[in-house]
C-alpha cells in the first residue's frame, strides 16, 4: 500500500473508492492519469486479475502514455492489463466476433480511412440523381455522415429523422456510402464503435464473453467520448447476473478539444444521472503550473457557460520571478513589437529559442 502515500487526500479517495461507477472530475495537471493507473494497481492488489482490467482512452497518444505509465508503476504485475484506444479495443472485439453475426462481414474486414472514405463519398455524390439542395464537397458530406454515426443513427433512421432537405440529402448519400462499405467488407472508424455496440447489443453471447473477460473498465480523457462510445461503455459495464458495474472514468470538461469530432462534454454531467450510486471525486490540486497561471486561466474559462469551471490550487510554492506579465499594447503592430522585444531579451539572457513559444 506504500504507493498510496504518494497521493494527496483527494487522489487517494478516488483510488480506493468502492467498486462501482466512479467519476473523477478534475482540472488539468491534477493527477488524473496518475489516479487511474494507481486505481489499476489497487484493483490488482485487491486480487483482480490483470487480464480482467480494461483501460481505454480516445487518442493513440493518450493510450501510449497510459501503457508507459502502467509499465513504470506495475512492471510485470501489470502484464495482461488491456490498455488501448476505443478503436483498437473495438477492432479486437470485432475481429473475433463479427463473422456470421453482422451482415456479410467477415473477420478479415478492412478499415477505410481518409482518402478511401472520401472516394466513396465522391462516387455516391456523383451517382446521386435526386435534387441537390446545396452543393457539398466530399469532406463536408463525410462530416454529416460521421455525425449520424456518432449519434448512432443507421441510414434508415437518419432518413426518417431528417428535418430539412440538406439532412435528407446527407442521409441518402450516407445510405449509399454504407452500402459500398458493406459490399467491400470494410468499416470506417465510426463503424468500429457503432458495430461493436450492435454486436454486443444484439448478441448476448458476445456481451457475456466480453463482460466475463473484462470486469473492470477504466477511461482516461473521459470528456472526449462521444455518444456512441458512451453507449458502448454503458453496455460493456452494464450489471448482469449480479455483477457490479466497475467503471472508473476520469475527465475534465474544460479540456474537451474534440467537439469537432462529436465529443460530447455533457457526458461528464450525465454520469451521476445515468449511473446510480456513483462516487464522484474532484481533484483540484494542480501539479504543473504556478498559482498565477491557474488564476489567469480561470479568469478566462470562468465565462464558460457550458461547464462550471473548477478553481484549481497550485501545489508549487510562489515563484521567485513573476510567472505572468500582462502587457497592453496600442495596436497589433505595437503588440508584435513588444513580443519581438521580449523574445530578444530572453535570448540575450541566454534562453534557448526552443524554450520560447508564441501563441496568438
Ligand atoms: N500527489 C502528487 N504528488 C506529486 N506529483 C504529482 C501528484 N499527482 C500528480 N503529480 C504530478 O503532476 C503531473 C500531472 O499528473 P497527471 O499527468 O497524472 O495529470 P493529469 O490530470 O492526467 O494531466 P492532463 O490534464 O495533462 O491529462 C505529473 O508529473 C505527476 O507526476
Ligand atoms: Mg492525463
Amino acid at each position: 500500500m506504500s504507493y498510496l502515500a504518494t497521493l494527496n487526500d483527494e487522489q487517494r479517495a478516488a483510488v480506493v473508492a468502492p467498486l462501482g461507477p466512479v467519476l473523477v472530475r478534475a482540472g488539468a495537471g491534477s493527477g488524473k492519469t496518475r489516479v487511474l493507473t494507481y486505481r489499476i494497481a489497487y484493483l490488482i492488489e485487491r486480487s483482480a486479475r490483470p487480464d480482467s482490467i480494461l483501460a481505454v482512452t480516445f487518442t493513440n497518444k493518450a493510450a501510449s502514455e497510459l501503457r508507459t505509465r502502467l509499465k513504470t508503476l506495475l512492471g510485470k504485475a501489470g502484464r495482461g492489463v488491456a490498455a488501448g484506444t476505443f478503436h483498437a479495443i473495438c477492432a479486437k472485439i470485432l475481429r473475433t466476433n463479427i463473422g456470421g453475426r453482422i451482415g456479410n462481414y467477415t473477420a478479415n474486414f478492412t478499415i477505410y480511412a481518409g482518402d478511401e472514405q472520401l472516394q466513396i463519398v465522391q462516387s455516391a455524390l456523383d451517382a446521386y440523381t435526386g435534387s441537390v439542395p446545396q452543393i457539398m464537397e466530399a469532406p463536408e458530406m463525410l462530416g454529416h455522415i460521421s455525425r449520424f454515426k456518432s449519434r448512432m443513427q443507421a441510414p434508415t433512421v437518419a432518413r426518417r429523422t431528417a428535418s430539412d432537405p440538406v439532412q435528407q440529402y446527407a442521409a441518402a448519400i450516407y445510405r449509399s456510402y454504407q452500402k459500398t462499405l458493406e459490399r467491400a467488407n470494410a468499416l470506417d472508424f465510426d463503424d468500429m464503435i457503432g458495430l461493436t455496440y450492435r454486436l454486443l447489443f444484439e448478441h448476448p453471447d458476445v456481451l457475456d464473453a466480453v463482460q466475463s473477460r473484462w470486469h473492470h473498465v477504466l477511461v482516461d480523457e473521459y470528456q472526449d467520448t462521444d455518444a456512441a462510445q458512451y453507449a458502448l461503455l454503458e453496455l460493456l459495464t452494464r450489471p448482469v447476473a449480479g455483477r457490479a458495474r466497475s467503471l472508473f472514468a476520469v475527465g475534465d470538461a474544460q479540456q474537451s478539444i474534440y467537439g469537432f469530432r462529436n465529443a460530447d462534454y455533457t457526458i461528464i454531467n450525465r454520469f451521476t444521472r445515468d449511473f446510480s450510486a456513483a462516487t464522484v471525486v474532484e481533484l483540484a490540486t494542480n501539479y504543473r503550473s504556478r498559482q498565477e497561471i491557474l488564476d489567469a486561466a480561470y479568469a478566462v474559462i470562468r465565462h464558460s457557460r457550458a461547464v462550471p469551471p473548477m478553481v484549481l490550487r497550485a501545489s508549487r510554492r510562489a515563484p521567485p520571478v513573476p510567472a505572468l506579465v500582462i502587457h497592453e499594447a496600442a495596436d497589433d503592430r505595437a503588440e508584435a513589437e513588444e513580443i519581438a522585444k521580449s523574445v530578444g531579451a530572453l535570448l540575450a539572457a541566454g534562453r534557448r529559442a526552443r524554450d520560447v513559444a508564441v501563441l496568438y
